[in-house]
């Protein structure tokens, strides 16, 4: 694919939001398939998306099950290791793994960060989550820090990969309140320049200053078109504040059929069946801990996670992608109700589409 010139801006950027967790993406009855996270079915959905030109694979990382009757997010794959085995299986895409801030050092996630730069030639990109799903914490013994607090150490953590991915080996002095390294060594450090690509997905005031300070790529879960408009506008003002620039990108689950209706319906079984103990446990966990969902309800919880639905014919569905992008957005990440068969559907219905509007 090539570079969109066309008011100076970079075409819009899609990618997958992988199932590497179980019963993605709905948190409902409704097609619930616990099969979905296994590495042979994302290793078929990556080498399709390769295919059709996806430019990157995002994983879920979760570290024990939300609960509820589909078992929600039950079964999942560790994301460094699922990340090797898919920069191994591919040769074009970028692939990122999602780190837990609190449950890793960040010279080992910096040693292991450049270990898969270099398996996938400068293809591998890290997403910061800074912890908000305690029961995750409380099963590893570590205590949640209150959450200005926990921005400050993932700031310090990101700081800590930068320099020991780009200073002279062995010279990478780092002194905080959460972190000491001494004489930071990582070698070979990450054929990326300057850096491998690093993320966050938080939308919280902590999360925006961070991203605008630090981060590369905000992704961000708008509830409306007016509100990812409002989003890329704050990011990337506060990014712009300091010197910066950030990308943004918007979490979306596309359903296009035939017409309008068969969409919109296929949306409403997901919510009338929806796991009502599995989306409490979760609307609970980050209503509580998060400071970034606050104008969801159990129904967007409920089909796709909180994605922003985007319904109708493959006609409307490309409108919508082309219009998220003049409003600002640099990128989509896309749920699946199909995950291999949609990935294929994508690059047949809408790519085209989007191509003939000059947004891809
Ligand atoms: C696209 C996207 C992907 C995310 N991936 C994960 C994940 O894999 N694991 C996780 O624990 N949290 C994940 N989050 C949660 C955020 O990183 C963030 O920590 C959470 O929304 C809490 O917001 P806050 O940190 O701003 O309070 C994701 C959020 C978004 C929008």
């Amino acid at each position: 694919m090539t570079t969109l010139s066309a008011g100076g801006r970079d075409r819009l950027r899609f990618g997958i939001f992988m199932p590497t967790v179980s019963n993605s993406p709905n948190i409902s009855h409704y097609k619930a398939d616990q099969a979905d996270w296994t590495f042979a079915a994302n290793r078929a959905i990556g080498l399709a998306a390769e295919e059709v030109g996806f430019d990157f694979l995002f994983p879920v990382s979760r570290w024990r099950t939300i609960g509820g009757d589909i078992d929600y997010h039950g079964k999942s794959l560790e994301t460094m290791t699922w990340a090797a085995a898919m920069l191994a299986s591919t040769s074009r895409i970028q692939i990122f793994s999602t780190v837990h801030v609190p449950a890793f050092n960040p010279v080992v996630a910096a040693k292991m960060g450049a270990s898969l730069d270099h398996i996938g030639n400068g293809r591998w990109g890290i997403n910061i989550v800074s912890g908000w799903n305690r029961s995750e914490f409380d099963m590893m013994g570590i205590e949640m820090l209150e959450h200005g607090k926990r921005y400050q150490r993932s700031e310090d953590f990101i700081k800590i990969l930068k320099g020991l991915w780009t200073a002279p080996p062995g010279s990478f002095n780092f002194e905080s309140e959460h972190y000491t390294v001494r004489g930071g060594y990582v070698m070979p450090q990450p054929s990326a320049r300057p850096h491998p690509t690093i993320v966050n997905a938080g939308t919280s005031n902590d999360a925006r200053e961070m991203v605008a300070r630090q981060c590369d790529w905000a992704f961000v879960c708008p509830v409306s078109m007016d509100d990812a408009q409002d989003l890329a506008a704050d990011f990337k003002a506060r990014a712009q504040g300091y010197g910066r620039s950030v990308r943004l990108v918007c979490m979306v689950l596309p359903v296009w059929a035939a017409t309008r209706a068969e969409a919109e319906a296929e949306r409403a079984r997901v919510v009338e069946q929806m796991d009502a103990v599995a989306v409490r446990n979760w609307a609970d966990g980050v209503g509580l801990e998060s400071g970034s969902f606050s104008q969801q309800t159990l129904e967007t919880f409920a089909f796709g996670a909180g994605s922003l639905p985007l319904l109708g014919t493959a006609d409307e569905v490309a409108e919508q992608i082309a219009e998220l992008y003049r409003r600002g957005m640099d990128g989509v990440l896309m749920s699946y109700m199909d995950y291999l068969g949609d990935t294929r559907r994508f690059g047949q219905d809408i790519v085209p589409r989007l191509r003939a509007m000059g947004v891809v």
